[in-house]
């Protein structure tokens, strides 16, 4: 007995040495995962959910091994029975991941988690075959404790359960463990999940006085906490200060701005009778924020309209499942276009995409939900409100206020409830839960019915926010001198990359729809929405408008609006010969409505520029020169017919010449933001825009005639990857004629073949009709172009060599090195 308390004691110390040396330990869970569904089932059929899937002992031998992040509805197939608005992919269903890990005898002692970034959904946690916890909010980030039940020495097995309900959702949600999961282990005394709240009470050009407050676990009288402040990445240690509620002082800070994204790292060490027992590290930015009615927003004191997008949580063929390097490229191009903000509609995006955020400098507006207790599809969250809305609000904004990037809580979108009494108390009780977790942002709601702004629910948030109300703002702001106000969705206005119909129509309602695509000269909208240009006449007749937030940035899977509604009768044409003609298209094809990803995107699905890009881009960024012409200038049937020619540009007067002669100088008028030749008379050829600011010459744009396709083109956007298994390349593919222009409706399908340490992770072409699987090595191209995403493989470097052929097209190559 005396024996084994010795060893005991010894084994305590060898532990604790450790545990004080490495005192929490965060490593990546994502390999190593078998699956397998249930319920219904990809194909249609369904399969019954045996008994039994969590134990330990099971033999799962014949699951199939996938690492995590996993969608697994983006594999497909399309279905035409599945609704469009979802995507038409078999995201209904149930699945289970498994996996086995062993936890070393020197863990003993220590709390074992697993955090999860986000599961849809209806998680339902096992381990070694006890039930340890459930998150049912696809959205959420969550933890759940392992400690109890772990074999410490001994091989554990992890077994997740989610249920996809289908009518869960009014766009794509995706399905299974589609972000990153961790294995954390600490201490018994250790930070809590989360539990480093920094803000920033006091910022000076002098002084930064950051506050730092830390929530502990298991803390003793003997628990003391320490802090060191460092510029993030580098650089030596600019303070420090003790204590669970501490003040420290940075001089002369290093502001954090959309411009210089400044960041520091903040190191919390807690010792337990001196020694470290725990040691967590948050970047934060030192910035202020201040919204104002009549000012707009202020960053650092400095007024900064919002030139905001809405973005969906799928990475397009990737689906739902998370990428960095999928959501650094789509902010990258979107920062390329002027947008300093984003709205993650309607849900907490992955912790990475908010972290990208601030290492970029791109504002956020977090959003939590689409329904509160009166739902919008029959299986949405409404059924989780009453029980889960106060945790999965903590979750969202004790994950990510110590972002600077994230400037406002967003508590809903187009909540049933804003016009009911009832409804303004549930409002006024999630800004009121909001504000006690994080004084330091407002709160808002995006609202669609047009008596919010007036009825008293507007003084439910602290910023109001209008989904496509831009002929309220006057009122709204007489109503409410003293309340913030910006456009929280506003355009959401369709097109289809590289399509334009004809006669073109300022009828904005969804007319010119052709094969169930959309024209592109960006005049058609919905009922309740607008063209850009409508929506920037109001903000700039309302400077005080804080921005507006477009629905969408990018196109995303689902709600392919105008074509959202499996029945015919359901399309939402205003004009009825436009409806008999999709009505006979239908019959033609025999088919339901194959439209299953939207219109909306100012870029198209795989992140390809549409027409739309550049009217923002000439508003957002007015001091960079640039012209540009739509629509593309191929149209051998339309010799001597009207084919009116839209210029976009930062400028403020331009030339449209075709073929060398002048078909007149335009200016745009007081609150114009594009400039029109409607008449111009179809000849092949050239077309060329001189564009002009303040009467001097400032940028062109050409439209070519093209030949014939002739040959592929690629195209890198980067062709140095890191061999970590995670990093991409996205390649564009360009059908183009034997100059090399890119040919307009071309639709060649090309074959790809790969060599070397990568693999093709996906490929798309930006078609919101097509059903051809995300997965595969071949794609036809839709307007010219497609995509192709390679991976690189973990731990192997070399090149990464891909071809592309098409029948008549020849090959085309290109090299991609992996390194380390
Ligand atoms: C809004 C809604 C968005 C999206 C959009 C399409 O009403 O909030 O989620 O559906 O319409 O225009």
């Amino acid at each position: 007995m005396q024996r084994v308390l010795v060893f005991c004691v010894l084994l305590t110390l060898l532990c604790t040495d450790s545990v004080r040396l490495e005192a929490r330990s965060r490593e990546s869970l994502n390999s190593g995962w078998r699956f397998a569904r249930f319920g219904a089932m990809p194909d249609g059929t369904t399969r019954a959910e045996p008994e039994g899937l969590e134990n330990g002992t099971l033999d799962d031998s014949d699951w199939r091994p996938l690492y995590l992040p996993h969608d697994w509805a983006i594999e497909g197939p399309f279905r035409d029975d599945l609704p469009n608005r979802t995507g038409k992919l078999p995201y209904e269903g149930i699945g289970w991941y498994r996996k086995t890990f062993t936890v070393p005898m020197s863990d003993r002692g220590k709390r074992i988690f697993i955090d999860i970034d986000g599961a849809m959904s209806r998680a339902q946690v096992y381990i070694n075959g006890q039930y340890a916890g459930q998150w049912p909010y696809g959205y959420a980030s969550f933890r759940i404790e392992l400690t109890e039940h772990i074999r410490f020495g001994e091989e554990n097995t992890i077994a997740v359960r989610l249920d996809n309900p289908g009518e869960s959702s009014r766009w794509y949600p995706g399905g299974g463990i589609y972000r990153n999961v961790w294995l954390v282990k600490t201490a018994p005394v250790h930070v809590a999940h989360w539990g480093v709240c920094i803000t920033t009470p006091e910022v000076r050009e002098d002084l930064g006085n950051v506050r730092a407050q830390v929530e502990l676990e298991g803390a003793t009288a003997a628990t003391t906490v320490r802090h060191e402040i460092r510029p993030s990445g580098s650089g030596d240690v600019v303070t420090r200060g003790e204590g669970e509620d501490c003040t420290l002082l940075v001089p002369s800070p290093r502001l954090w701005d959309i411009e210089s994204p400044h960041l520091y790292t903040l190191r919390t060490t807690v010792l337990e009778e001196g020694n470290v027992v725990d040691v967590v590290e948050n970047d934060f930015g030192i910035r202020t924020i201040e919204f104002t009615a009549d000012r707009g927003f202020l960053l650092n004191g400095r007024a900064v309209k919002m030139n905001g997008v809405c973005m969906h949580h799928d990475l397009g063929p990737l689906g739902a499942a998370f990428n960095t390097r999928a959501a650094e490229r789509q902010i990258e191009l979107l920062k390329e276009m002027g947008c300093n903000a984003i709205r993650t509609a309607h849900n907490p995006p992955a912790p990475e995409y908010v972290d990208l955020c601030s290492r970029m400098g791109m504002l956020v507006q977090v959003e939590s939900f689409d329904c509160w207790k009166a739902g919008k599809t029959e299986n949405d969250y409404s059924s989780l409100f009453p029980e889960w809305h106060k945790r999965d609000i903590e979750a969202m904004i004790r994950r990510d206020r110590n972002q600077p990037s994230v400037v406002m809580w967003s508590t809903g979108n187009e909540v049933r409830e804003q016009n009911k009494p009832e409804g303004h108390a549930v409002s006024q009780m999630l800004s009121d839960l909001v504000r006690s977790i994080d004084p330091t942002r407002p709160t808002t709601v995006g609202c669609n019915n047009q008596n919010s702004g007036k009825n008293g629910f507007q003084k439910t948030v602290d910023v109001f926010g209008y989904n496509y109300k831009p002929h309220l703002y006057e009122s709204f702001q007489k109503n409410n001198p003293e309340q913030p106000l910006y456009g929280s969705e506003t355009a959401s206005t369709v097109s289809s990359r590289g399509e334009y119909f004809f006669p073109v129509s300022d009828e904005k309602h969804m007319g010119q729809g052709g094969y169930f695509q959309v024209s592109s000269y960006d005049l058609t909208a919905p009922p309740w929405a607008n063209n850009p240009d409508i929506e920037f006449e109001a903000q700039d007749r309302c400077p005080y408008v804080i921005g507006e937030f477009v629905w969408t940035g990018f196109d995303y899977i689902g709600e392919p609006t105008p074509y959202n509604k499996d029945s015919t009768n359901l399309l939402n044409f205003a004009d009825p010969e436009e409806r008999q003609r999709m009505e006979k298209e239908l019959e033609r094809l025999g088919s339901k409505i194959p439209p299953r990803s939207s219109y909306f995107g100012i870029l198209d699905l795989c992140g390809f520029k549409k027409d739309r890009f550049y009217i923002y881009k000439a508003r957002w960024r007015p001091d960079l020169p640039m012209a540009h012409i739509l629509p593309h200038w191929n149209w051998p049937e339309r010799i001597g017919k009207v084919t009116p020619v839209h210029v976009y540009t930062s400028g403020d007067e331009a030339e449209l010449f075709l073929n060398g002669r002048s078909l007149g100088r335009k200016k745009k008028g007081d609150l114009e933001y594009r400039l029109r030749w409607d008449d111009v008379v179809y000849q092949p050829g050239e077309l060329k825009v001189v564009a002009y600011k303040d009467a001097a010459r400032w940028a062109e744009d050409t439209m070519k005639t093209t030949g014939a396709p002739a040959k592929i083109d690629l195209r890198a956007d980067r062709s140095l990857i890191d061999s970590d298994g995670r990093d991409l390349s996205f390649i564009t593919v360009q059908i183009s004629d034997a100059q090399g222009l890119l040919v307009p409706r071309s639709n060649n399908e090309v074959q790809f073949e790969l060599e070397g340490p990568g693999e093709i992770l996906a490929v798309g072409s930006g078609d919101p009709t097509s059903h051809e699987s995300f997965q595969a090595s071949k794609r036809k191209a839709f307007n010219g172009l497609c995509l192709v995403i390679v991976r690189s493989r973990a731990g192997e470097s070399g090149e990464i060599r891909l071809s592309a052929t098409s029948d008549g097209l020849g090959k085309a190559r290109l090299q991609i090195e992996s390194k380390e």
